[in-house]
């Protein structure tokens, strides 16, 4: 099963990715990921999509598709591809189409995560990453456990984005509204759409995409 979650910052995206990868075995491909892989390891890509990223805009539509076209074309997945934070603009949506159908593969399901703008800002400014594993907290909803360390690791390190701050927020909703939402009505009109509601207790989010990707054909 090859889904692509679709929503913008801070719906949840990588939080349901990373659990569908311990429950499912499914191989999560988020191009945010690779794109500050690409900046902490100082690549000279990396280098030139920093102060993008850092002020919310989209990098090109080459950049990412380049990235996700090698990790397709040199890797199997057997339970299925997590596509987390791409297609975002038409033009990634129909490299991707066709990159999968090269590969004899096809998209299942692209799942719309439903948010409202007001949760967003609380969402991403409460946000901690595992410095090591990359497990997704939040202050308040998920914190981290009271020991310091990291339920999934034991790490006792965390990183917050630079790009967590209210002003990069604003820019990366418009980029949302402006050049990804469009994506939904794309995928409705080819009969892929799904949608899940992202306002829900994180549990209750992952028993929805549970749901949809339990009707399997
Ligand atoms: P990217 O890394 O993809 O960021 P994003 O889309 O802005 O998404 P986020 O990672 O912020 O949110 P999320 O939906 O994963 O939320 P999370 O699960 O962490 O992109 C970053 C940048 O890279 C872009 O701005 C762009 O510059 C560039 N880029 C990347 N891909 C690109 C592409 N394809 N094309 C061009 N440029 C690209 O959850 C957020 C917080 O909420 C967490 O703290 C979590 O614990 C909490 N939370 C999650 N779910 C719930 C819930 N149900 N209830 C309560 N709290 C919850
Ligand atoms: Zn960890």
């Amino acid at each position: 099963t090859n889904i692509i979650l679709l929503g913008p910052p801070g719906a949840g995206k990588g939080t349901q990715a990373k659990r569908l990868v311990e429950e499912r075995g499914m191989v999560q491909l988020s191009t945010g990921d690779m794109l500050r892989e690409a900046r902490s390891s100082g690549t000279e890509m990396g280098q030139r999509v920093a102060a993008v990223m850092d002020r919310g805009e989209l990098v090109t539509d080459e950049i990412v598709i380049g990235l996700i076209r090698e990790k397709l074309t040199s890797g199997q997945a057997s339970g299925g591809y997590i596509f987390d934070g791409f297609p975002r603009t038409l033009a990634q949506a129909d490299a991707l189409a066709e990159l999968l159908s090269e590969l004899g593969q096809s998209l299942d399901h692209a799942i719309e995560m439903r948010v409202d703008d007001e949760v967003l800002v609380a969402r991403i400014t409460g946000r901690a990453t595992c410095a090591s594993c990359g497990e997704v907290y939040h202050d308040t909803t998920r914190p981290i456990p009271a020991d310091g360390k990291c339920g999934t690791c034991g790490n006792t390190e965390f990183t917050r984005r630079a790009d967590d701050n209210e002003d990069a927020l604003r820019t990366r909703l418009l980029a949302y509204y402006k050049q990804t939402s469009p994506l939904i009505g794309y995928y409705h009109a080819k009969g892929e759409l799904r949608s899940v509601n992202g306002l829900a207790p994180i549990e209750d989010v992952a028993a929805e995409l549970a749901e949809v990707l339990g009707r399997e054909t």
